[in-house]
């Protein structure tokens, strides 16, 4: 779905499963927990190892002042549950201020109890929903090591394709890494999404 851009953001995504919204002061202690994982940080680029609860509360602070100046959007996912909802993972897109605004950086990461049920999958393409709706973005891109095939498979679910590579340092594993990288762009989205394939690779 698009949105009409004049309207103001949402801040609060809902799917099937999942929950998506703007984080909360009171989310660090569970983005502390949950990320503070070998298993999830050895994929990410930009995230500390050890990851203390300063450093959660600091994101947090941050993902607050750059939803407000347009830079970044960042959501915390819950999983619905019989009870309620738990925090599970995040979500979002960062634009290069010194380029443009409508071109973002798809990112994510799940604690690793909820991998492999779709829900990678279900919030990227929330996440597409929004951001070529909500923020007005023109083009979308990624990046995951070489051997992150549930990335790169979560990727190709949601419509991104193969654009060759771009090289990115991994500050938890120390390394500067050539990845495979992947686009997609506000008319192949609408292409993609009026085809009613969204959720299956369209190459
Ligand atoms: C990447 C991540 C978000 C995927 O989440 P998820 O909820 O498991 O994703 P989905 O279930 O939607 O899809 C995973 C896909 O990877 C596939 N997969 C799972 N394990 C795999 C493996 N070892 N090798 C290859 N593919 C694998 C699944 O089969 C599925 O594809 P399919 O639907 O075609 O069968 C999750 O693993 C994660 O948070 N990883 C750590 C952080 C991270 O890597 N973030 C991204 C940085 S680029």
């Amino acid at each position: 779905m698009v949105q009409d851009p004049s309207q103001p953001l949402r801040e609060v995504l809902e799917t099937s499963r999942l929950v998506l919204r703007r984080y909360r002061p009171s989310d660090a202690e569970a983005v502390h927990r949950l990320i503070d994982d070998w298993e999830v940080v050895r994929w990410l680029a930009q995230v500390p190892y050890p990851y203390s609860l300063a450093d959660a509360r600091g994101w947090i602070d941050r993902t607050v002042r750059d939803w407000n100046s347009g830079i970044d959007h960042q959501f915390a996912i819950l999983k619905k549950t019989a009870g309620g909802t738990d925090l599970v993972g995040a979500v979002g897109l960062r634009a290069d201020p010194a380029r443009s605004l409508r071109v973002r950086e798809l990112g994510y990461w799940f604690t690793p109890n909820v991998w492999g049920h779709g829900l990678g999958t279900e919030a990227a393409l929330a996440m597409l929903d929004f951001g070529f709706g909500d923020i007005g973005m023109e083009m979308v891109w990624a990046t995951a090591l070489p051997d992150n095939s549930r990335s790169q498979r979560v990727l190709m679910k949601a419509g991104l394709v193969a654009d060759g590579v771009q090289t990115g340092h991994f500050v938890p594993i120390g390394k500067t890494v050539e990845c495979p990288r992947f686009v997609l762009s506000r008319e192949r989205y609408a292409l993609w999404v009026s085809t009613d394939s969204a959720g299956v690779c369209p190459t």
